[in-house]
């Protein structure tokens, strides 16, 4: 069994002004110098933060993340933000497939392909997130829907290319609603994640939904849990501090 690194991610959804931003890292910088350094940490601000986020988090370990992003480098995509203009701040990883935006803002198992590629091709990790709606997994249906949509999302990327994405396995009736994925089924969907393509032994694979500083390290302590892809618990400064200490024991 290889090591695969653990990773806990922030997505702040549309939550946090570049102000708001440059509270939370005044505040969490000085706890970050303590928390475990074999956890990899990223944080995922709305656009109009990113500037302040990567001018706070030069010289640290904290690693900056985007929520989406365009497939194309340039061109008439009004309001879209391109993969050259978040290197240009230092971002090294994006979420992309989020089930908020795959609900809400039209992207597809296709755009979210070409996304991938375009990441990989610039050197960015992406973070693609699959999970099933409470209706799917309710038909039985919650394994069909996340091998598909993994073999969608990286079609035509080689193997080889394969342990530089990370996945988030995000049941959607988990997010936001306190009402979490028992850890034993997450680590038995997230096995199924990890079999449905060749390459993925070294990939890391986080949990999202619902998770908190309380139930982080029973996720933690699944062989095919690799960390976390949080939301409300990751925008208060001391409690995310809380999360990634907790998610190393
Ligand atoms: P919550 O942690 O708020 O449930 O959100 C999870 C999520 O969607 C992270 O991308």
């Amino acid at each position: 069994m290889p090591v695969i690194r653990s990773i806990v991610a922030a997505n702040w959804k549309m939550h946090k002004t570049a102000a708001d931003t440059a509270a939370f890292f005044d505040a969490f910088l000085p706890l970050s110098a303590s928390l475990p350094p074999e956890i990899e940490i990223v944080v995922a601000p709305p656009f109009t933060a990113i500037a302040e986020a990567s001018k706070r988090l030069r010289g640290t370990r904290i690693l900056l993340g985007a929520q989406t992003m365009h497939w194309d480098l340039e061109g008439p995509f009004t309001g879209e933000v391109s993969a050259p203009m978040l290197l240009e701040f230092r971002v090294s990883h994006v979420i992309l497939g989020h089930s908020e935006r795959r609900a809400a803002c039209d992207e597809t198992d296709r755009t979210v392909n070409l996304k991938v590629r375009t990441a990989l091709a610039q050197g960015l990790t992406p973070i693609v997130a699959v999970g099933e709606s409470g209706n799917e997994r309710s038909a039985g249906r919650t394994d069909d829907r996340v091998v598909a949509q993994t073999r969608a999302a990286f079609a035509g990327v080689p193997a080889a290319e394969l342990a530089r994405v990370t996945i988030a396995y995000e049941p959607i009736w988990a997010i936001g609603t306190g009402r979490n994925c028992d850890p034993e089924e997450a680590d038995r969907v997230m096995a199924t994640i990890r079999g449905s393509l060749d390459g993925l032994d070294e990939t890391p694979i986080l949990y999202g939904g619902s998770m908190k500083p309380e139930n982080v390290a029973a996720y933690m302590a699944k062989p095919n849990v690799n960390g976390g892809l949080v939301g409300g618990a990751s925008l208060d400064p001391t409690g995310f501090a809380m999360l990634i200490a907790n998610a190393a024991r």
